[in-house]
């Protein structure tokens, strides 16, 4: 296993004002950097600012300022919302440093000597708000293929990159290293894009007479070099003066190349393609991994600043807190996909993961262990007859868990919400090992039991709080210090997280302020939403006629409603019932579904196959069987039910909208 470990997040351009969807790479950064800290890596984290290019000129002579000093001033937006969100950051890096420059032109000179670039005539199309240009077969309807803005045609004389020269290279190290574009639809992708596409050379001038803010190129002054060549070029300059130093950690080429760069899905093509010939002309080694994750959305719209929509992380925050909005973005979907964020859907996971699961389990136990044991913990070797079973099954639940988030499987492939929802088995696991023991009555008679259930649940909360960590400091911390853990004793990571890890102090437990309290609705929403949309240029509609009806619901609520895709694993009758059948179904996790399907389909028409299941459904009981949800099944002609199926094979576990 690597000792050292270096991540990225992409460099912001300093003229946007940070939200919810920047928060969202910086903090999977963090939660990253965080876990390699805690396994005892050399770790570097890298974050910064894109500073030159067209749009910060152009906003900076707006205000009246320079573009050094516009960005001098936008740079604190970052640097202050990173310090909110709890970023653990090693070094900021801003394109407009003067170590950044020198290393930008030394490298352009390097290409220039070696004939990777060329001067060139060049007639294209340019697009001014995305600063790049296209080829009249790349455009749509005579306007900018990416965003849909009018482009202008430009005859210039321009340097080139010869990127074309590393295609076939790049397919080969593509297909060679199944994980180096992540996700792997992404991957292929890309891979689809260069086996069926030619790929150009690379721009990498803007004339001066065009573009002053820029890095000056070191072989013709009459060129500033291109936006995104100087902001891929972070990435390495960083190494050479930002990078911690140490005896393990030596100056030079230690820490390249990066193990991962975290990108949005909207600029991977520039970090998987022209990164990488980049750094294939310069003779540098590749990355690691480039992993690319989806945007979140707003009622499905883009955020925006005309929308209105636009979601601000110091406002979450200050609202939710920070571990509550913290987990909320990785728990609520898998990383590599879109999102709806909507405070409905925070605070259903406050209330129901928070407060209800993991708040509760605390509270619960320290209540407990204050009242039966004063707070005393004893660690007791044996566990009694009463509650063996029981401690059994939590043990194993737990075992299985922390092997598999220790393990790389997971985290490798950026899978936080299963992380995620897997230690949240563990948590579970606690409340219904409560709920089965039933220490209340135990204490009537057997303090033995008493206190061998509340050394487990202790036990299971302190692994949690070790596990949980990369994603939630504050809240492991705040947990760490209820269980009266002291903080050297888990210093060796992989030892402490141990289930059989045992303490070498007593015990004392310190009842403290609850973790998440429920929060009953919201009281204003944060963001300005606006619902006129022809002011943010909607095409008229022509007229629709009313649709009569009074059951109507509002987006909120349907938003309210998790409804997941399941495959069912096993499934068998309900003994005595004619109509129901106990599934067995794998939701991204498993669960039990009682559903009154039996008079229609056999158990064995029933596993293998993919199905609809509303996933945040109070359990209940169904003739003395536990549901954990329901499925989707429409009512046939006849009355009987026909379940409903997703037209296509999609994973487990995703999300149904
Ligand atoms: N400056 C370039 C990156 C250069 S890296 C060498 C840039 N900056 S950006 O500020 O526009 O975007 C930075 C990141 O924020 C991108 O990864 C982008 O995908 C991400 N996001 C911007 N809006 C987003 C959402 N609504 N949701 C999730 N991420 C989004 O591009």
């Amino acid at each position: 296993m690597s000792r050292r470990y270096y991540v990225t997040t992409p460099i912001y351009y300093v003229n946007d004002i940070p939200h919810i969807g920047h928060a969202y790479t910086t903090i999977a950064a963090d939660i990253l950097a965080r876990r390699n800290r805690l396994l005892g890596k050399e770790v570097f984290f890298l974050t910064g600012t894109d500073e030159h290019g067209q749009k910060v000129e152009k906003a900076a002579a707006e205000r009246g300022r320079s573009p050094k000093e516009h960005a001098d001033l936008m740079v604190t937006n970052f640097m202050e919302v990173w310090k909110k969100l709890g970023i653990s950051i090693d070094a900021f890096i801003r394109t407009t440093d003067d170590e950044h420059v020198r290393t930008v032109q030394g490298l352009l000179q390097m290409l220039w000597d070696r004939g990777e670039i060329e001067k060139r005539q060049y007639t294209g199309w340019y697009c001014t708000p995305d600063e790049r240009f296209w080829t009249e077969k790349d455009l749509v309807d005579n306007k900018c293929p990416d965003c849909g803005r009018a482009v202008e045609q430009i005859k210039e004389e321009n340097y080139f990159f010869l990127m074309s020269k590393y295609q076939e290279k790049l397919v080969s190290h593509i297909a060679a290293n199944p994980s180096y574009i992540m996700p792997e639809s992404r991957k292929n992708e890309v891979l689809g894009f260069l086996r069926a596409n030619d790929l150009g050379d690379l721009c990498v001038s803007r004339p001066k007479s065009r573009l002053k803010w820029g890095i000056s190129l070191p072989f013709d002054d009459g060129f500033v070099t291109y936006v995104w060549f100087d902001a891929l070029v972070n990435y390495f300059s960083a190494t050479r003066y930002l990078a911690p130093c140490s005896a393990s950690a030596p100056k030079g080429g230690f820490w390249w190349p990066a193990s991962l760069h975290l990108v949005g899905k909207d600029i991977l093509t520039t970090h998987a393609v022209y990164w990488s010939t980049m750094l294939m002309a310069l003779n540098l080694p590749l990355p690691e991994k480039i992993f690319a994750h989806g945007w979140w959305t707003v009622e499905g719209r883009k955020m925006s600043k005309s929308l209105g929509n636009v979601f601000d992380p110091h406002a979450m925050v200050d609202k939710y807190g920070l571990d509550a909005f913290r987990y909320f973005l990785f728990r609520e979907v898998p990383f590599g996909a879109d999102g709806d964020f909507s405070e409905e859907a925070v605070i259903n996971r406050i209330n129901i993961d928070l407060a209800n699961d993991l708040g509760n389990l605390l509270s619960r136990f320290s209540t407990m262990a204050e009242k039966y044991t004063s707070g005393t913990i004893d660690v007791r070797p044996n566990t009694p007859p009463a509650v063996h079973q029981a401690t059994s099954e939590l043990a194993g639940t737990s075992l299985a868990v922390i092997d598999e988030l220790l393990a790389d499987t997971y985290w490798d492939s950026l899978r936080f919400n299963i992380i995620l929802e897997r230690l949240w088995d563990i948590v579970r696991a606690a409340n219904n090992y409560i709920a089965r023991t039933e220490p209340w009555k135990l204490a009537k008679n057997d303090m033995e039991s008493v206190t061998c259930v509340l050394f487990n649940i202790w036990n299971a909360l302190r692994v949690t709080s070790l596990l949980v960590r990369p994603f939630m400091p504050e809240t492991s911390g705040k947990i760490s210090t209820q269980l009266g853990l002291d903080r050297k004793s888990e210093e060796d990571f992989t030892d402490a997280v141990k289930w059989d890890w045992r303490p070498d102090y007593p015990i004392k437990v310190a009842k403290g302020e609850q973790l998440f309290p429920r929060i009953e609705k919201i009281t204003e929403r944060t963001d300005k939403m606006t619902e006129d949309t022809t002011a943010a240029g909607a095409a008229p509609v022509a007229p629709i006629a009313p649709i009569e009806q009074t059951n109507l619901i509002s987006i909120q609520d349907v938003m309210k409603v998790e409804l997941k895709v399941g495959k069912v694993i096993e499934a068998e009758r309900v003994k005595k019932s004619d109509k129901l059948i106990r599934l067995q179904v794998n939701t991204g996790e498993m669960r039990q579904i009682v559903a009154g399907i039996g008079k229609a389909y056999t158990p064995e028409d029933l596993v293998g196959r993919n199905i609809v299941v509303v996933s945040n459904l109070q359990p209940a009981k169904l003739m003395g069987v536990e549901s954990q949800g329901m499925l989707l099944a429409a009512t046939g002609s006849d009355g009987v039910p026909i379940i409903i199926t997703p037209e296509k094979d999609a994973e487990p576990g995703s999300r149904v909208k």
